[in-house]
């Protein structure tokens, strides 16, 4: 069975670049006074080290653990200030930080991985760290995605729910939220961005598929 650990170690995958539409956000961010970020499934760290160097206070959460044995390299390697770039081994069911702890929560293509319940998890997880007037961004396939990565083998498990998929890590289970269902989970935010593009997906050569884009705030 295919994993994350086993898909980072290849050092192609480890050198991906950062998602565009987190760099474009990072100054207004910025200027919008976030330091404290949480980055929910770092992986290989494409946004965790960008986020250290740009000055940001960075906390990257993952469960694999090779995976953050190879980040905590790249960190030391590529120059990270070691008081910038965090990292902790858990799951995002349940995040190992305070309530509120965080002004900005980013989770890019993390929060498909599970069933219908672990993607409310994990979204509850993000809102419970967030801050009064914290800023969320996540990127995630949505359920147009899923429609175009079925394959004759795929069994689905509960609506939009998949397993055996043509990605990287199809042999796990993945949800495919509906835009709708991305924002429910959060009635207490104001809506920046909420969006689906066609976009390439790096972990499968820059393919592109359908993303959905949600960028709010939570209410103060
Ligand atoms: C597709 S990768 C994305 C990594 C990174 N966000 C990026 O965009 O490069 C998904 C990551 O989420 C992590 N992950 C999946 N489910 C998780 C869970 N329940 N708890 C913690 N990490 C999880 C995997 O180990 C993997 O590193």
């Amino acid at each position: 069975m295919v994993d994350w650990g086993e898909i980072f170690t290849d050092p192609e995958m480890q050198r991906l670049k950062p998602n565009p539409e987190l760099l474009t956000l990072l100054p207004l961010m910025k200027k919008a006074g976030c330091r404290l970020v949480l980055d929910a499934g770092c992986g290989a760290g494409r946004h965790l080290l960008p986020l250290a160097l740009a000055g940001f206070l960075a906390w990257g959460v993952d469960r694999e653990v090779v995976v953050l044995q190879a980040l905590n390299a790249r960190l030391k390697s590529e120059g990270a200030p070691a008081h910038l770039a965090h990292l902790a081994r858990a799951d995002l069911r349940r995040l190992p930080f305070l309530p509120a702890s965080f002004d900005l929560a980013v989770s890019i293509n993390a929060i498909n991985h599970g069933d219908t319940q672990t993607f409310k998890d994990y979204c509850r997880e993000l809102d419970r760290v967030l801050m009064p007037g914290g800023h969320l961004f996540i990127y995630t396939s949505p359920r147009e995605a899923g429609e175009r990565v079925r394959l004759p083998q795929t069994l689905e498990l509960e609506p939009d729910t998949l397993v055996d998929i043509a990605t990287p890590d199809g042999n796990l289970v993945h949800h495919f939220p509906t835009p709708e269902e991305l924002k429910a989970q959060f009635p207490q935010y104001q809506i920046h961005r909420w969006e689906t593009v066609l976009a390439p997906i790096p972990f499968m050569g820059d393919a592109k598929l359908p993303q959905l884009i949600f960028w709010a705030q939570k209410h103060g």
